[in-house]
Order: structure tokens, then C-alpha cells, then sequence
């Protein structure tokens, strides 16, 4: 018998909604992104998902910040006073509520004693009653309709969350916690570590395969080659990193694991790897705010892709992400036997960025 449809609430960082479209749907089966609010606020993108899959799937898509299964959506909801009216009816005749109880269940075991709820309410474009007030008429509106239910400041099983963006009332309990947007690989964290749903992005658009050789010639703290690890198999990750500190840090987080897996110490602009012996590579590069300078950088880039160039294959994928994205784009141009594909906006710590993806060309 085919399973039901559930509708989900995704939030991912903004400029990514269509890296993980495409990772939730080859990842998830019979999984589809049926609405998106781009840029709820600068740190969030919520995408609504359809899926016949089991809840707790989802929830291994790693460019994604959270998931929430949905209890109400009301595209009307009036600016004025009546719009809170119609927010506590939502949930008060919501019909998902239940099945969401039980979503959550199968996904995180009920704790003993009462079931402890908390809502989080956000809120984008002008009302005449403020986020508090919609958050209160839900807390209210769940009290009354779950009496056995016990609302509580933190640490709650059961989290609501509800976002008002303009007319568009969307209310989901949460499936997942801090661990999938934060990650838990990380032992030591360097000042310009990138975020893991960034840098999982950064692995997606390289489309994994299972005999990568990947590389990450400038990688820091190593995230990106610890999410290339856990996105699927490969034949061998490869990285490394001028600065001795980023070195060790690499080796204290991916520690015994990943294998076949090589970390050093080098210069990305001379790398000790054969012509053509690597099928993808991914990085972050220096911004020239935290590490290096604009000054550097305008000889750096050139002479990175120069040899970037020659240690891709051919048909080889690159991501690259900065927020110098008029010097990479001309420092491309001028490359031979790299092709520019496409540019995602992303904010990276609140400065606009773009990951660029990039093709080696074949002869
Ligand atoms: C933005 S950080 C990478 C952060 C990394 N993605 C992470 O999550 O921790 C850029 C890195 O490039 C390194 N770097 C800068 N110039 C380099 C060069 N010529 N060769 C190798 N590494 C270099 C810096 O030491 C720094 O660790």
C-alpha cells in the first residue's frame, strides 16, 4: 500500500535552497520542494516538502539547517488583529497536529513524565500585533487543546515552531536539534571554520561519486573534507593547508576515521600531486579579512587556479567559495581550461559570498 504524503518545513541557508532541493531529492526517496520563502530573514530560507518517505529521512540531508513537520498553513492571514484570530484557529482546528505528535515520536523517543512543549515564533513583513503576540496565542491555543501538555521556557521535547512571512502562517513541530546544523565532528574549531551546511553544499555541487579523489588544498579546519567523508564513498580525500595550526587541527578532527584519507602541510599555488590525478576539489578561500589580505589575494587567485588547473582532470568538478567574487569571476576568465558554471549567493558569518562552481575542460 503506498504510503501517505507528509508535508514538511526546511530550513536552509539562504542561496542554498537549490543545493538542497537537489540533495534531499537524491537522497530521500519519492521526496519533492513544493514552495519556497527565500530569505525568511538572513540566516534562514524555509522550503516546504512533500514526502512519502519516513520522517527520520530527511533528517539525513546535510545541507539542510532543520526539519519540521507541518500542522498548519494558512496563506491569508490578515495584517490587522483579526490575522491572530485566525493563527489560533489554525492550530486550534489544525487536523496534522496528532500525526505530527507522533512523527516527532518515531524520530526522538518520548521522555518520561509530561510532554513539555515550547513554541518559537518569527516573524517577517508588517502586523499591527508584534512575534510575541503570536507566539503567546499559540501557547495559549495548545494549553487549551492538549490540557495535559506543560509549556516550559527550554529543554522542551516538543518544540513548535510558527513563522508569520506577510500573509503566510506556517506552524511545524520539530523532528531535528542542534546537532544537524551544528555537527558534533568538530574537536577543534579555527576563527574562519565554515559552517557545515555550507560546506556540505560545497561537496554537492561537486557531484559526489563513488571513485572521487577530492580535494581540499586550502582546508582549514577541515570541514569540507569531513562532509565529503559522510556524504558517500570515494577512492581517497586529500588536503592540506600552509599554516601548521590548520594542519593539526584537520588531524584532531577527522582523527582515525575517514580513511584512505592524506592531510599536509603546503602551498595550494605548487601542490605535490600528479597532473590530472584528482577528479574534484572543493575550498574555501581566503577572503582577505580574517586570513590574508585583498592585496594577496589579487596575485594569490590567479596563480591557485593556474594550478588548479592542472591538477583536475578533465571533466573534473571545482567549488569555490569567497566573497572576493569580482577577482575570481575575472581571475576565471582568464584561466584556460576552466569553465565557470554557475554562482550561488550564500552570506558566510554575514558577509556576501558566492560559491562558484567550475568545470575542467576536457581537450
Ligand atoms: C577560509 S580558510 C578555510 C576554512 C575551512 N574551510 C574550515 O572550515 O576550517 C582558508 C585557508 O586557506 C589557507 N591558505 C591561505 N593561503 C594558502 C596557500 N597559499 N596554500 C595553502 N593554504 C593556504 C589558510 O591558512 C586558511 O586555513
Amino acid at each position: 500500500m503506498a504510503r501517505k504524503a507528509n508535508t514538511y518545513l526546511v530550513h536552509v541557508v539562504p542561496g542554498l535552497e537549490g543545493v538542497a532541493q537537489q540533495e534531499m531529492q537524491e537522497r530521500v526517496a519519492d521526496t519533492h520542494v513544493t514552495d519556497a520563502l527565500s530569505s525568511f530573514d538572513e540566516r534562514t530560507s524555509l522550503l516546504v516538502v512533500r514526502s512519502t518517505a519516513p520522517p527520520g529521512d530527511l533528517l539525513r540531508a546535510r545541507t539542510v539547517e532543520d526539519v519540521f513537520v507541518l500542522v498548519a498553513d494558512d496563506k491569508h492571514v490578515a495584517p490587522g488583529r483579526t490575522g491572530l484570530a485566525q493563527i489560533r484557529k489554525a492550530i486550534a482546528d489544525s487536523a496534522m497536529l496528532e500525526a505530527a505528535v507522533s512523527s516527532a515520536i518515531a524520530v526522538r523517543p518520548r521522555r518520561k513524565g509530561k510532554v513539555t512543549f515550547r513554541v518559537i515564533a518569527r516573524k517577517a513583513g508588517t502586523h499591527s500585533y508584534r512575534r510575541v503576540d503570536i507566539q503567546t496565542a499559540v501557547e495559549r491555543t495548545l494549553a487549551a487543546r492538549f490540557p495535559a501538555w506543560r509549556l516550559v521556557e527550554d529543554g522542551a521535547w516538543l518544540e513548535v515552531w510558527v513563522s508569520l512571512v506577510g500573509e503566510r502562517f506556517l506552524a511545524g513541530i520539530r523532528l531535528s536539534d542542534h546537532s544537524m546544523r551544528q555537527r558534533d565532528y568538530r574537536a577543534v574549531s579555527l576563527p574562519a571554520a565554515l559552517k557545515p551546511t555550507i560546506a556540505a553544499a560545497m561537496v554537492q555541487v561537486t557531484h559526489p561519486e563513488p571513485d572521487d579523489v577530492f580535494l581540499d588544498p586550502m582546508c582549514g579546519s577541515g570541514t569540507i573534507l569531513i562532509e565529503r567523508a559522510l556524504a558517500g564513498r570515494y577512492r581517497l580525500l586529500l588536503g592540506g593547508d600552509r599554516d601548521p595550526a590548520a594542519v593539526e587541527a584537520t588531524l584532531e578532527n577527522i582523527g582515525p576515521r575517514y580513511k584512505p584519507i592524506e592531510i599536509r602541510q603546503w602551498n595550494a599555488t605548487n601542490l605535490p600531486l600528479d597532473t590530472a590525478s584528482v577528479s574534484a576539489l572543493s575550498t574555501n578561500l581566503p577572503f582577505g579579512k580574517q586570513i590574508g589580505s585583498p592585496e594577496e589575494n589579487k596575485t594569490l587567485y590567479p596563480a591557485l587556479l593556474q594550478e588548479w588547473a592542472r591538477v583536475v582532470h578533465p571533466g573534473g568538478w571545482l567549488a569555490l567559495l569567497t566573497s572576493e567574487r569580482t577577482l575570481l569571476r575575472r581571475s576565471l576568465n582568464r584561466q584556460e581550461g576552466l569553465i565557470a558554471d554557475e554562482e550561488i549567493p550564500v552570506l558566510v558569518r554575514g558577509v556576501p559570498s558566492a560559491i562558484f562552481t567550475v568545470r575542467r575542460a576536457r581537450p
